[in-house]
This record gives C-alpha cells, structure tokens and sequence, in this order.
C-alpha cells in the first residue's frame, strides 16, 4: 500500500513538472509575437541612439549612408557593434531604419 502511493505521487510530480515546463516555454514565445516597431526614427532612437548618440559608434545620421550598407552593418555587426537579428528588428523596419539613417529629409 505505502509503495503504491509513493509511485502516484512520483506520477504526480513528473507530470506537473511538464505541465509547467510546456507553460514555460508558451510564456518564453509570447512577448515578441504581435510587436512591431513604429518606424525607422523610433528604432534609432530606441535603438542606434544608445552608442551612435554617446560617441560609443560613430555619428551615422546627415551622412546619407548607402541603405546597403546600413542593413548589411545591422545584421552583420562590426567591431564592437553587435549584429541585430530579425527577431529584434524584422526586414521591414529595417528597410524602414536604414531609408532613415539615409535620408537627410528625414531626419532633424
Ligand atoms: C552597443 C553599441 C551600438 C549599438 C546599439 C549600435 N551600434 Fe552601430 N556601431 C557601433 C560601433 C562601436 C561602431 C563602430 C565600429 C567600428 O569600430 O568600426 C558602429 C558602426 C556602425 C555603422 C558604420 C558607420 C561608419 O562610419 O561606417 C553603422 C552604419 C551603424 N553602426 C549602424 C547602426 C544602427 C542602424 C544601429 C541601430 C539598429 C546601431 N548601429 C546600433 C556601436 C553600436
């Protein structure tokens, strides 16, 4: 008798375990989903300003940087700048950012 409750507890506990294991990795998913930038100056601002506007990476807007480049240096990363995935920055808002950085109209 008391081996068999011993067991239906190990049950128990294994299968609670899983439970919250499968909650886990649901909650883990859901902050990105569903999350879109505004636009190219939001992402600057949120974003390239912490280094590019504290003489951490080097003065980027008024240069009209080729978009290429600007797209090819996000996801890539260069020296001490990290490479930004498409979870962080999606390929629209990137396109978005870079026209941005380009443009001198666009900026102030
Ligand atoms: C953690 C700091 C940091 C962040 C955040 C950051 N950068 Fe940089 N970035 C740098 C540094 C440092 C360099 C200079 C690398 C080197 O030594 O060549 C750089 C270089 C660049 C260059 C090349 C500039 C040139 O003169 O050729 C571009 C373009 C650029 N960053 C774009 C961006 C954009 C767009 C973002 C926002 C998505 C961003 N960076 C976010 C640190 C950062």
């Amino acid at each position: 008798m008391k081996r068999l409750k011993l067991k239906a507890s190990a049950f128990f506990f294994i299968s609670a375990a899983m439970l919250m294991n499968n909650a886990w990795s649901e909650q883990e998913y859901k902050p990105d989903a569903g999350f879109v930038w505004k636009d190219g100056a939001e992402i600057y601002a949120k974003v390239c300003a912490y280094c590019h506007e504290a003489n951490v990476g080097p003065k980027i807007l008024n240069r009209e940087l080729p978009v290429a480049y600007i797209r090819a240096i996000v996801r890539s990363g260069i020296l001490a700048m990290p490479a930004f995935r498409s979870s962080e920055i999606d390929d629209e808002s990137l396109a978005k950012l870079a026209n941005f950085i380009s443009q001198k109209a666009s900026q102030h």
